[in-house]
């Protein structure tokens, strides 16, 4: 008999990302539903978010499903050379870490488990397959520093602080966090 809580990982591409956008936005919605009334956290804003994400090269979703139920996933993507991506960075680091040569840095969008399943690992396992086979050299995040449960995971699975960055004009100052593949085994359960 199956072990219902036992995560199913899908790999996903850009085409992937359409075909799933139903339950994508279902998930997004519950998750974020006490934000949705700031015009930044609509679903429409959010999709179209992921659109642009899904635009470059190296852009990667894993969905996670317990039976037909997904349940969480996460997603991401490679800065292009001379990526906007820092533009909005706050913070004292050597400038020369904020160039990107299209294969430096994967950013990580989105992390996200539906209420009910929180604290069993799911996001951990969403984490790791996301970044295990990675080929760039660094992988970065945005967090808003009062979400603690998302920076608490963060930090404790050895992602380090490196500034403030503001995506948009309207959305939040964000936590910028890094963390270097050189040594993957800190920060990924291989
Ligand atoms: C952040 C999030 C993805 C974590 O999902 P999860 O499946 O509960 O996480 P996991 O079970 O894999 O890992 C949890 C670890 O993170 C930490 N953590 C998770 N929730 C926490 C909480 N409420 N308070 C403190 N620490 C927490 C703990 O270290 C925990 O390990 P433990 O359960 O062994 O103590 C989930 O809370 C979420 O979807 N939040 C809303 C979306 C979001 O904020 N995403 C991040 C955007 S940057």
């Amino acid at each position: 008999m199956t072990n219902t809580s036992e995560l199913a990982l899908r790999h996903h591409d850009a085409d992937g990302m359409y075909q799933l956008r139903a339950p994508l936005l279902t998930v997004y919605t519950e998750v974020y539903a006490d934000l949705l009334g700031d015009p930044f956290f609509t679903p429409e804003r959010f999709w179209e978010r992921l659109e642009a994400y899904a635009k470059w090269p190296g852009f990667a979703l894993v969905t996670g499903w317990l039976r037909d139920e997904l349940v969480g996933y996460t997603l991401g993507y490679r800065l292009p050379t001379r990526s906007a991506w820092w533009r909005g960075f706050r913070g004292d680091v050597d400038p020369q870490l904020l160039e990107e040569d299209g294969k430096r840095t994967f950013a990580v969008t989105q992390l996200m488990v539906l209420p009910g399943w929180r604290r069993r690992g799911y996001a951990r396992q969403l984490h790791d397959a996301l970044l295990r086979d990675r080929t760039e050299e660094r992988a970065t995040l945005l967090v808003k520093p009062d979400n603690i449960p998302a920076r608490t995971t963060y930090l404790s699975w050895g992602w380090q602080r490196f500034g403030q960055l503001q995506p948009f004009d309207d959305a939040p100052v964000y936590e910028s966090l890094m963390c270097e593949f050189s040594d993957r085994s800190h920060i990924i359960r291989l």
